[in-house]
């Protein structure tokens, strides 16, 4: 057992990656129900339908246990003609959790981006109490630009979100966010 104040290394499981579908986007709906404090309209999974290269569902011993989603955006830093990749969701079954799974997600997408240099940057919203998914975005180079007052329209709280954002390559200096 961990001591007091120790962090409990649970070590890494191997996921398998599936493609998202019409047929399983269901199954992503019901993991990002329980895995969020939000719930996402019907609008957004039709969305994320529209991007299935960038949806990924991560499978352990056939269960589904964390699914990525999300949409390539037009608009780039101060008109550049780019796009930019928004993440939509990420989430892991609590179970799974501390397992490298997310990072798996993430490595899928961010590899993939470096064959697509039309795509300047990638960013996301987050929860500003949500410690546990700020500090795995930092640790992908995502670093907090702006802070999104009133964001959630649900009711929780808190409200606001904060916007993490990182260029698609870590030393482009000229690729901002505003
Ligand atoms: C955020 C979330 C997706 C992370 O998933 P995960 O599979 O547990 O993440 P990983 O195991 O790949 O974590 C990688 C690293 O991120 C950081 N991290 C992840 N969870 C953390 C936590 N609770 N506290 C501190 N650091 C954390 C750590 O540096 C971790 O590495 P380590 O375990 O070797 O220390 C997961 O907590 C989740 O589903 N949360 C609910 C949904 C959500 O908030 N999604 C993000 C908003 S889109």
């Amino acid at each position: 057992m961990a001591a007091e104040g120790e962090v409990k290394r649970l070590g890494k499981l191997t996921v398998a990656l599936g493609t998202l579908t019409d047929k399983n986007v269901k199954l992503v709906k019901l993991l990002n129900g329980v895995a969020f404090p939000v719930s996402y309209n019907e609008n957004v999974y039709e969305e994320i339908l529209q991007h299935p290269d960038y949806g990924r569902l991560a499978y352990y011993n056939d269960v589904m246990v964390g699914a990525i989603c999300c949409r390539v955006e037009k608009g780039g830093t101060n008109g550049h003609a780019a796009k930019r990749l928004y993440i939509m969701t990420l989430g892991v079954l609590e179970k799974y959790r501390r397992h490298g799974v997310a990072t798996q997600l993430m490595e899928y997408v961010l590899k993939k981006l470096e064959t697509e240099t039309d795509i300047e940057a990638v960013y996301l919203n987050v929860q500003t109490s949500n410690s546990a998914a700020i500090a795995f975005y930092e640790k992908f180079g995502f670093k907090n630009v702006k802070t999104a007052e009133n964001y959630y329209r649900a009711n929780i709280d808190p409200p606001h979100a904060y916007v993490l954002f990182r260029p698609r390559d870590l030393d482009a200096t000229d690729v901002t966010y505003e």
